[in-house]
């Protein structure tokens, strides 16, 4: 399979569940399940709330879970099976986040991730993003999280000299 055969669609109410799997045991496996379905049916409800699938041939194949706030965004989940790895799922949805993100005029995403997880952290700055802080016990006083960021923009509101093109 190609990452041409992947389709990004919003996920919908009837996807709660699958992603809500793939989260328990892609992405929280051994810290407890926080992302139930019921929690995932929230966040897909949520107006500040973008949740794409990479669907190949109606199965999800990667999801992502990132809520906007008012200048920065958090992607708080991103998981691609297994089988479907390094063929560049996970690159789609990121690159379908950021160009969401920068339509919506965010100025910076964020992330955490465990420290000790080599293959998101080499994706993620892959994917442009840089390492800031480890939050030791983060995850349940067990783990620690490595914080990264990637500025799409500079912070702060328009300066008032701005003026719209003319031509
Ligand atoms: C991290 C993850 C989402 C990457 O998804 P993916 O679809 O395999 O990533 P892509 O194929 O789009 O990779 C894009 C680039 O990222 C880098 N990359 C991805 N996985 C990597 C790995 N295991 N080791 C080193 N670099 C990696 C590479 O530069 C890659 O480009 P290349 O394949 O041309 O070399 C996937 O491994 C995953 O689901 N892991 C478990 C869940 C998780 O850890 N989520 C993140 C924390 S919430």
């Amino acid at each position: 399979m190609t990452a041409h055969a992947i389709t990004i669609r919003l996920a919908d109410p009837r996807d709660a569940q699958a992603i809500a799997l793939m989260s328990r045991d892609l992405v929280e496996s051994g810290l407890g399940w926080k992302y139930d379905a019921a929690r995932v049916l929230r966040a897909i409800r949520d107006p500040d709330t973008l949740a794409p699938v990479a669907c190949e041939r109606g199965r999800i194949a990667g999801f992502s879970l990132m809520e906007f706030g008012d200048e920065r965004a958090h992607l708080v989940l991103l998981a691609v099976r297994p089988a479907q790895r390094r063929t560049g799922v996970g690159r789609r949805l990121v690159d379908w986040l950021v160009e969401s993100a920068r339509t919506a005029g965010i100025a910076s995403l964020h992330l955490e991730l465990r420290s000790g997880n080599e293959a998101a952290r080499a994706f993620y700055r892959a994917m442009g993003f840089d390492e800031t802080i480890v939050v030791p016990g983060y995850y349940r006083g067990r783990e620690s999280a490595l914080r990264m960021i990637r500025v799409l923009r500079a912070a702060g509101p328009v300066p008032y000299t701005w003026r719209p093109r003319t031509t």
